[in-house]
């Protein structure tokens, strides 16, 4: 692995600042850190970025409801997920938010640009207003009969009981589900994105990104669908940016969310003080590689809008965007109203950050299939691999090192331990592909082969005579050396444990350059118990936890 070193700007999906994380946030992050470990740990440079979604009219709202400023609901919410993230060892290098100075420079740099070249036209729209609250509503603020069907209680977009899509204003009775009164009709005039005029573009991108194969599909019933413009203005009263040369007009939300990604690199490189802007970095012949992490249901944003907005602007296109699918707790949709649903935090009240990682990896690959939370699951695969596989190799031969000063040995059994350093490029290779399920399985394969090993060689019976003793140490020092290298491949995973065992091993640099060397005459620390398996009485707590409100 000694190909030039890539440097890379990698994020998360930007989490709305208007409610704590969940499950299914944990699952992007978790999925987005161990990709960026693993690229440090095979030598590449990465960036990490992530930020709080500040903008729209929930936030708004929400803000009213709790009777702050949009501004205070969104610091709230960005340190408290900050904080979250921490806590299970997501590290971005910065964590910012949407309603900053540097996204406001951008987000009109790129509008600007965009409408300088041509890609931005104007309409007027027809749309639901209410009067009392002086408000355009959009889709899920108004409720009333299905235009196809006459079913009840629909929203303003499509229909739950017949599947009709509609526009806003075709409903009928609607009404406001702020006043609770009938909005009238009112046009404005708004922006739009020419999404039309880049379609040959947003291809060409695709078919030079290596995009996953459901993602592809997905792209290309768009395409047969046929592209629209893309409506990016919002009226007053909003929560956002202003658009140059309006005064009661907004960026759209999702206008300014990506683009925060480009503020808050600004901000990172600011603050680390960096001489290059965001700009440079991102600019078209950028040597920097940038990949996005999403969940499938803002895929359009991200690879149709997004590309083409940054080609528009004549910013540099993402390298890659990762997509994966929906995490589901216990085989259904996590529903809070259902009482099925777990926060980040409420899990971690009780249990180690590991797990759930070591979890989520064993099962994620580069599908965009959903993903199920099961908690029984959960504590079977910990138990069964983190305890009973990985830590027992060391837990078993740990004692009759004691006998050597706590010393692993000279002699080894070289053969078993150079298979293993074989196996690590094809571990990291999955992990760099996106395949962590994989590498899982190839590491547990091989905690296997150590435990048979330890088996096979039944070190416990050979003690009882010290005649022995030589070669009670070759094998538990083999089997030591074994547990080094798994527990390089595994810290990408679970950095918590795998730190806490550098520190055990008394290797606290230690890393994939140096890993072909074993460990020979060198002293270990006296022997704690690393994890704990995970008993009962966690699980019930978890389950109780998922049907609270
Ligand atoms: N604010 C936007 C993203 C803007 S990015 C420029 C947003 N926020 S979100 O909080 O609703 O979702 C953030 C990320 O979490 C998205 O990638 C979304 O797919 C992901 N998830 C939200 N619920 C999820 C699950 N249940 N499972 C897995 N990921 C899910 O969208
Ligand atoms: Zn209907």
């Amino acid at each position: 692995m000694t190909t030039k070193k890539k440097e890379l700007i990698v994020t998360s999906a930007l989490p709305y600042a208007n409610g704590p994380l969940h499950f299914g946030h944990l699952l992007e992050h978790i999925q987005t850190d161990i990709w960026v470990r693993s690229q440090r740990i095979v030598g590449n440079d990465c960036i990490y970025l992530c930020a709080s979604d500040a903008h729209g009219t929930p936030i708004m709202m929400k803000a009213e409801e709790e009777n702050v400023s949009p501004e205070k609901l969104v610091d709230k919410y960005m340190n408290e997920h900050k904080k979250t993230l921490r806590t299970f060892q997501v590290l971005h290098d910065c964590y910012y938010q949407t309603h900053s100075e540097e996204n406001k420079k951008y987000s009109e740099l790129i509008y600007n640009t965009a409408l300088k070249n041509g890609y931005i036209s104007k309409q007027n729209i027809k749309q639901l207003y209410d009067q009392e609250r002086n408000l355009f509503l959009a889709d899920r603020y108004v409720q009333g009969n299905c235009p196809k069907c006459n079913a009840p209680n629909q929203y303003g977009d499509n229909c739950d009981v017949c599947g009709a899509k509609y526009e806003a204003t075709e409903l009928l009775n609607p009404i406001s589900i702020f006043s609770k009164k009938a909005p009238i009709i009112k046009e404005s005039e708004h922006l739009f994105f020419t999404l039309t005029k880049l379609e040959k573009e947003i291809k060409e991108w695709i078919d030079k990104s290596s995009l996953q194969d459901s993602v592809i599909n997905k792209l290309q019933e768009w395409f047969k669908d046929g592209l629209m413009d893309w409506d990016i203005s919002r009226d007053a009263p909003y929560f956002g940016f202003k658009i140059p040369g309006f005064e009661e007009k907004f960026f759209y939300v999702w206008l300014d969310a990506p683009i925060g990604y480009i503020g808050t690199l600004e901000k990172f490189l600011k603050d680390s003080k960096n001489k290059l802007t965001a700009k440079d970095l991102w600019s078209e012949n950028s040597t920097h590689e940038i990949y996005h992490f999403i969940g499938k249901d803002i895929l359009n944003f991200h690879a149709l809008f997004w590309p083409a907005l940054l080609h528009a602007a004549q910013f540099k296109k993402p390298s890659n965007v990762f997509v994966h699918g929906f995490l589901t707790l216990n085989g259904n949709k996590m529903s809070k109203s259902k009482g099925n649903f777990l926060l980040a935090d409420q899990y971690s009240s009780e249990l180690k950050s590991d797990f759930l990682r070591y979890y989520l990896a064993s099962k994620l690959t580069n599908k965009i299939d959903d993903i199920d939370f099961n908690l029984e699951d959960f504590q079977k695969k910990v138990n069964t691999d983190l305890v009973g596989k990985f830590i027992n190799i060391a837990s078993r031969v740990q004692k009759f090192l004691t006998t050597n000063d706590n010393k692993i040995g000279i002699d080894l059994d070289e053969d078993l331990i150079e298979d293993f350093q074989n196996e690590t490029e094809a571990i990291f290779n999955d992990l760099i592909n996106l395949d962590y399920s994989n590498a899982c399985k190839r590491i547990m394969k091989l905690a296997d082969t150590a435990n048979q090993y330890i088996d096979h060689n039944q070190p416990w019976i050979l003690a009882k005579e010290s005649i022995n003793q030589k070669e009670v140490i070759k094998i538990s020092s083999t089997a030591m050396n074994l547990f080094r290298i798994l527990n390089i491949c595994l810290e990408p995973i679970i950095p918590e444990t795998a730190s806490k065992i550098k520190e055990y091993l008394n290797l606290k640099d230690d890393g994939l350059d140096n890993l072909n060397i074993s460990i020979k005459n060198h002293e270990v620390q006296k022997f704690e118990p690393l994890i704990e398996r995970i008993e009962d009485d966690k699980i019930d707590k978890l389950k109780e936890a998922s049907k609270s409100e």
